[in-house]
């Protein structure tokens, strides 16, 4: 398979990257910049992209590049730091600057070059919309290569060695406001570097079953359903691989959506005949919550008795005479990227676990079979095994469920008003198409009642928060700017079909400061 390497400097948009040379259907991974030429040409790159980052090139302390990337014998495209790096190794001329360009600009090419094939705009003399955002920039190309393109204020806003197939751009091609950035990518791709695209979701899920047989051999696995996107698809991917050999948990722990249990295990049951347990311990679970208000003893006990009756059912399938050796889980790319830190070159490695310290404590080797994947890779992959549209595009819901969307003590009362609510919410949004665009709404019910007056009566009851929010990443996210039409629809409905509510108001905070969950 072709494969490209993305050297990760720090930029924000570095995962963008990644995303848009997928999109162009080549496969590619994300490392962090300090690694080593050996150990890039082992992975047998067939290109290699320097990514922006916030640092000076040349600069005590700055990440530098090994130039044993220039020998691969493979194309290397240089962005925004990227360039500059390039620069500043080869003997180029750097500007520092205190002060930044950043936003729109109009590139104008000043010599043909590869990456500007199939753009009219520029084959015709005219000038393209690209975007920017960079201090440092580089006042003299290096020995052997050309100024391919310039905007107002940058002399050298791209450049290239077309012999030894080093390119180099001071704008970034990966984000949307490139108008043309997905055709320079895919020039630096196809033209440049000649490869073939062969990454698409049909062979991936072909490689993950063979490779998934291989490694599971005659053993069985086992896999919580949470109901959320990435379980589920993983549960229908390894059923195609092995079958009845994977063992579906889903534990209804009576902090659930509205018809969630139903209609996730219905579904799947039904059309993949799954083997799935539904167990059933929502007594359990109230119980535990009860009288406890602090967000972390609630999210603890919820997760120690999730891991106690996971265990339970993995001792009862091995009881059958079952051998269960691995636990499979739904981590995706983002989670396991060695992220560069925007302040320096420090890695930061996040790790995720669905089902935090089961592995360790069972002995169960992991099977992670959507590590490669970024989440639109993930619903594609979903799409291609026949999970419909609406379960593809869930909204992500956390694992403590409506616990923590009970602010202070969850009681019965209070989490079937929550579940009431939030089904007005999820109804609305979708009826307004607003559910696709928003990365996550939902309602949150506070401890406390205020004063209302409906017909000739006061009333004093609950307060209902709507939080909806955009985001990429879920690490950082703004609110939404929901119509005013449609919150008022939410808000109306709520108040007069809900019993135990009369007043609504609309969370206006981004992330950060504030977080997505209220706990
Ligand atoms: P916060 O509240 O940290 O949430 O901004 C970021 C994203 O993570 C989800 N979330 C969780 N997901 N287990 C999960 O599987 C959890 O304990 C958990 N807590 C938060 C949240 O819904 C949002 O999408």
């Amino acid at each position: 398979m072709s494969k490209v390497i993305i050297l990760d400097y720090g930029s924000q948009v570095t995962q963008l990257i990644a995303r848009r040379v997928r999109e162009s259907g080549v496969y590619s991974e994300i490392h962090p910049c300090g690694t080593p030429a050996h150990e890039i040409a082992a992975m047998g790159p067939d290109a290699v992209i320097l990514s922006g980052g916030p640092a000076g090139a040349g600069e005590k302390d700055a990440p530098g590049l090994d130039p044993g990337i220039l020998g691969l014998g493979v194309p290397v495209l240089g962005i925004c730091y990227g360039m500059q790096l390039l620069a500043h190794a080869l003997g180029g001329g750097l500007a520092r600057s205190q002060t930044r360009e950043y936003g729109p600009a109009d590139l104008e090419k000043t010599a043909d070059c590869a990456l500007w094939e199939g753009i009219e705009e520029l084959e015709k003399g005219g000038s393209t919309r690209v975007w920017m955002s960079h201090g440092d920039k580089v006042t003299t190309p290096p020995p052997g290569f050309a100024v391919t393109g310039r905007t107002a204020t940058l002399g050298i806003a791209a450049m290239c060695d077309a012999g030894r197939r080093i390119y180099a751009l001071q704008f970034h091609p990966e984000v949307h406001h490139s108008a043309c950035g997905g055709q320079i990518i895919r020039n630096f791709l196809f033209r440049v570097a000649g490869i073939t695209p062969d990454w698409n979701m049909g062979s991936f899920i072909e490689r993950v079953v063979s490779r998934v047989r291989g490694r599971v051999g005659q053993s069985h696995v086992i896999c919580a359903l949470s109901g959320g996107v990435d379980s589920t698809v993983v549960a229908v991917l390894l059923n195609k691989a092995i079958g009845r050999r994977l063992h579906c948990i889903f534990v209804d722990n009576g902090l659930l959506r509205q018809n969630e249990g139903e209609e996730v295990v219905g579904f799947l049951t039904e059309h993949f005949d799954l083997n799935l347990k539904l167990v059933q311990a929502s007594e359990r679970f109230l119980g535990l919550l009860a009288g406890v208000d602090d967000p972390e003893r609630k999210r603890k006990s919820i997760g120690h008795a999730f891991i106690d009756i996971f265990e339970r059912e993995a001792s009862a399938i091995r009881d059958a005479g079952h051998d269960v050796r691995f636990l499979a889980q739904g981590t995706l790319y983002p989670d396991v990227i060695e992220s560069v830190s925007a302040k320096g070159p420090s890695a930061v490695i996040k790790s995720h676990h669905n089902v935090g310290g089961l592995p360790e404590k069972m002995d169960l080797q992991l099977i992670e079979p959507l590590r490669e994947l970024f989440k639109d890779e993930v619903r594609a992959v979903g799409a291609e095994l026949g999970i419909p549209e609406p379960i593809l595009r869930r909204h992500p819901f956390p694992g403590p469920g409506l616990a923590i969307r009970v602010i202070g003590e969850v009681t019965r009362e209070r989490l079937e008003i929550l579940r009431r609510a939030d089904a007005i919410v999820q109804e609305e949004l979708r009826a307004s198409g607003w559910y696709r665009r928003v990365w996550q709404g939902f309602a949150v019910l506070l401890p406390l009642k205020t004063v209302g007056v409906m017909g000739d009566g006061r009333t004093y009851e609950h307060v209902i928060a709507l939080r909806i929010v955009e985001s990429a990443d879920a690490m950082t996210a703004d609110w939404a700017r929901i119509p005013p039409e449609i919150l008022a629809k939410i808000s109306g409905r709520i108040i007069n079909e809900v019993k135990g509510v009369n007043r609504v108001v609309y969370d206006i905070s981004s992330k950060p400061p504030s977080t997505i969950e209220w706990e």
